[in-house]
Parts: structure tokens; C-alpha cells; sequence
């Protein structure tokens, strides 16, 4: 049996790093987490008290009012978000949380209550986490670090066609400059900005398939699973 290893993949948002996340724990039957989604969670539950996710003072004390747990879904195979113990992955991803979630994930109290769980997620080795900070604050001892990247235009037509098969309603220009805008404050953030340093392999997947992203990754895989595993 080889060992598992933890894979940290950040980037952009809308560049697939999910898709990857998601193919490469099938493969290795590892644990995939969203962590995008604890952010879209908290998010989700400030809107609906109809918080000012700019005011800290306001956030702060509904913090302690959250509870986010992963649970796995046997028809789907992956694990979804449940904020106190409902299932939220529907409601997570539409324009309203995606306009407001870059406020939420600059907040350093949120990032500390999200970040110490998700720690905890990778003790036992054999997770795949896709965010912004998880090779550099959550896993900066992971395995495999994959910086994830494609042009802003590529990502809005792929998120655009994306919503249009889910049957909403948007428009391109909407999701380019909502895409810009977050790009902009996850990367100039002060708390656990998007960076890339130099222990990430970079993979711009502005011109590969699916296929052809996912065996570059899956060969990275094998090649420090060899290593690790040479006694
Ligand atoms: O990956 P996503 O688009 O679902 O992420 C939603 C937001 O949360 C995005 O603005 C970046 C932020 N985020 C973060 O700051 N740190 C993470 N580890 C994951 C997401």
C-alpha cells in the first residue's frame, strides 16, 4: 500500500480547481474538501441575518452560531457542506453569496475558525483541499502543491456556460468583472492571500482538456508516492 499524501491546490477562482480536486481524490481515493464552500457557508448565513459582511464588529459575535460539518453523499460521491445541519451546497454557489464571499474569506476571524478546522481535516493524510491559502497556511507541509490558473476570459465563459446548462440567468459581462473583482481582493487581501511561492507546480489550464489537466496532476501524484514511499 503506498502512502497517502496530502494535495493542496490553489488558484484562481473558476479554474477548475474542483474538477481536479474531484478527479484526483476518485482516483487515489482520497477525501476531496471544498474549502471554498466553508467561506460560501459562512457567507450564506450572514445574508440571511441580513449582516453587513463589511461591519466586523457585526460578523464576529454570529460566528460562534455556525457550525459547518461535511457530509458524504453516496449518489454523488462527494462530501457537501452542512450548515447547521442543513445541506447548503444548493444555495452556495449563485451570484448573490459568489458577490459578497471575497468580503467574507477577508475577514481574519472567519479565516481563523474556517482554517482551524480544516487542519484538523488533514491530519490523517489522504485529502485533496482546493482554495486560496491551503498550500501556504492550512497544508504547508502537503506533498503536492498545484497552483491552478487560466485567463479571466477563458474562466467567465466556462462559469458562464456553466450557470446557462443549470438553466440561470446571467450574463457574460456580470461574471467577468464578479470574477475580476475577486481575483483583486483574494490576491491583495492581508490575511492569507493568494500567492504563489515557489514550492507550487503551476498548471495553466487555459488550453488542456479535463483529461489532459488531470493525468499531468495524477502523474505528480505518482512521482511523490514513489518517493515517499522508498523506505
Ligand atoms: O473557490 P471559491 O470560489 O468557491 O471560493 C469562494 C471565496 O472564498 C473566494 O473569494 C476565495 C475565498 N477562499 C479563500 O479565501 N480561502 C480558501 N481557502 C478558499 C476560498
Amino acid at each position: 500500500m503506498f502512502p497517502k499524501i496530502n494535495i493542496a491546490i490553489d488558484g484562481y477562482s473558476s479554474c477548475g480547481k474542483g474538477t481536479l480536486a474531484k478527479q484526483l481524490a476518485q482516483h487515489f481515493e482520497y477525501v476531496f474538501i471544498d474549502s471554498g464552500s466553508m467561506y460560501r457557508a459562512v457567507t450564506l448565513y450572514l445574508l440571511n441575518h441580513q449582516v453587513d459582511v463589511e461591519l466586523n464588529e457585526a460578523v464576529h459575535p454570529l460566528l460562534e452560531q455556525i457550525e459547518l460539518d461535511f457530509k458524504y453523499n453516496s449518489i454523488n460521491k462527494r462530501y457537501e457542506i452542512h450548515l447547521n445541519g442543513e445541506n447548503v451546497e444548493p444555495f452556495i454557489r449563485d451570484l448573490k453569496v459568489s458577490s459578497k464571499v471575497s468580503m467574507v474569506a477577508k475577514n481574519s476571524d472567519v479565516r481563523r475558525k474556517l482554517v482551524e478546522m480544516q487542519k484538523k481535516m488533514g491530519i490523517s493524510k489522504g485529502v485533496v483541499m482546493d482554495g486560496r491559502d491551503i498550500g501556504t497556511v492550512v497544508f504547508p507541509d502537503a506533498e503536492l502543491k498545484i497552483f491552478m490558473t487560466a485567463s479571466v476570459e477563458v474562466r467567465a465563459q466556462r462559469r458562464f456556460d456553466e450557470m446557462n446548462k443549470m438553466g440561470e440567468a446571467v450574463i457574460y459581462e456580470d461574471i467577468l468583472q464578479n470574477l475580476t473583482q475577486r481575483d483583486f481582493i483574494d490576491s491583495s487581501r492581508d490575511d492569507s492571500p493568494l500567492t504563489l511561492t515557489n514550492d507550487y507546480r503551476v498548471l495553466d489550464n487555459s488550453k488542456l482538456s479535463q483529461a489532459e489537466q488531470f493525468e499531468i496532476a495524477k502523474t505528480w501524484v505518482e512521482e511523490i508516492v514513489l518517493i515517499e514511499g522508498k523506505p
